[in-house]
């Protein structure tokens, strides 16, 4: 989106300032090779906006982006080697690249630099970042626990994976637009508003990415493709599918889902026949809409020019239609 360069011009700059390669080379190069690899830094960019959107210079909440975005590429490693994932923007995780104990220790230092940027924000402002940050980033693990327990569960429901991906995903993005209201100072109302903005919007971004996951296009997708049925995630793809199957077809999926083959791909294609035969995939591109509503209706109460709403609103439209 046009609107965003200015921001996402100003954070890269920063964000290559932030993960310099210095010694030991085998804890910094990793870091920086993840942060190099792009991404849409997407909760960055909402920090940024949010922050502007409410009255005050964004570079202002610049070391509140920095901290989210390295923050998330610190979870991505570790969700990487959780995930056995081979590929991420479409190179190399950082495991294979490097190592287990590479991934594990870049990754925590990663946390404790994103830690190391609020230090820079005067002592109120500080200790309200601080504990939004660290209330979330403990949101984030258990929503990953989670994520893990349920790939070898046979029962787990709609309303327990929609909490997961609350907690491993959406608690991040509103968290982002959050610390943008923190540091101009919006009222608590606005804060809590544009929280829960960005948490509606994180779900449908959750479930837009399970989405993806299986039927997007492998060349340009960035990450290997079927991941989340070769690991046995139960998502709202998997979980519809079984309800909305006939017994014979959804015991056939539960048993696909208890097995790991050599080769996974018969089980990917057999898998995703069974998810749009059944009406899954019609149905994630319903909740991604409704998901994505309510993150407009709660728009409505926060006061806010209706220029800037159309924005947010053409942000959350944007990445409805987004295939990477
Ligand atoms: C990937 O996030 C992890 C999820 C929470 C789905 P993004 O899709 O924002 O990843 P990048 O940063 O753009 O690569
Ligand atoms: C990742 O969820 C959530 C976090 C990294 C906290 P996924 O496992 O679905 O993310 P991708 O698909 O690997 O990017
Ligand atoms: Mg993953
Ligand atoms: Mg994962
Ligand atoms: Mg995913």
């Amino acid at each position: 989106m046009e609107v965003l360069k200015e921001y996402s011009q100003a954070l890269e700059k920063q964000l290559q300032t932030a993960v310099g390669v210095k010694e030991p080379v085998q804890l910094y190069e990793p870091i920086h090779y993840i942060i190099s690899l792009g991404g849409k830094r997407l909760r960055p960019i909402l920090t940024l906006l949010t922050c502007d959107f409410f009255g005050t210079d964004f570079n202002k909440a610049m070391n509140a982006a920095l901290a989210v975005e390295l923050f998330h590429n610190f979870s991505l490693i570790h969700d990487d080697i959780m995930d056995d994932a081979p590929l991420r923007r479409s190179k190399q995780t950082v495991h294979e690249k490097w190592d287990l104990n590479t991934g594990i220790l870049s990754g925590d230092a990663m946390l404790i630099l994103a830690y190391q940027l609020f230090e820079e924000y005067e002592a109120p402002l500080f200790q309200e970042l601080a504990k939004l940050f660290s209330k979330t980033a403990l949101e984030v693990c258990e929503g990953q626990q989670y994520d893990v327990d349920f790939e070898t569960r046979d029962d787990v429901t709609l309303s327990e994976y929609i909490q997961m991906i609350d907690y491993k995903t959406a608690v991040l993005l509103g968290a982002a637009m959050k610390m943008g209201a923190i540091v101009a100072n919006a009222s608590e109302g606005c804060k809590d508003a544009i929280y829960a903005f960005g948490r509606n919007l994180g779900i449908a971004f959750q479930l837009q990415d399970d989405y993806l996951d299986v039927f997007g296009n492998p060349k340009t997708f960035g990450k290997q493709p079927g991941g989340d049925i070769i690991t046995n995630k139960k998502t709202f793809l998997y979980l519809t599918a079984v309800s909305l199957s006939v017994a014979s077809e959804a015991e056939a999926l539960q048993h696909l889902y208890s097995i790991s083959p050599a080769d996974p791909s018969d089980k990917i294609e057999t898998v995703k026949g069974i998810f749009e035969i059944s009406g899954a995939a019609e149905a994630i591109q319903k909740e991604i809409e409704i998901y994505t509503n309510k993150a407009y209706e709660v728009l409505e109460t926060i006061q806010l020019s209706e220029e800037k709403k159309q924005t947010l609103r053409a942000f959350g439209d944007w990445l409805m239609q987004r295939t990477v």
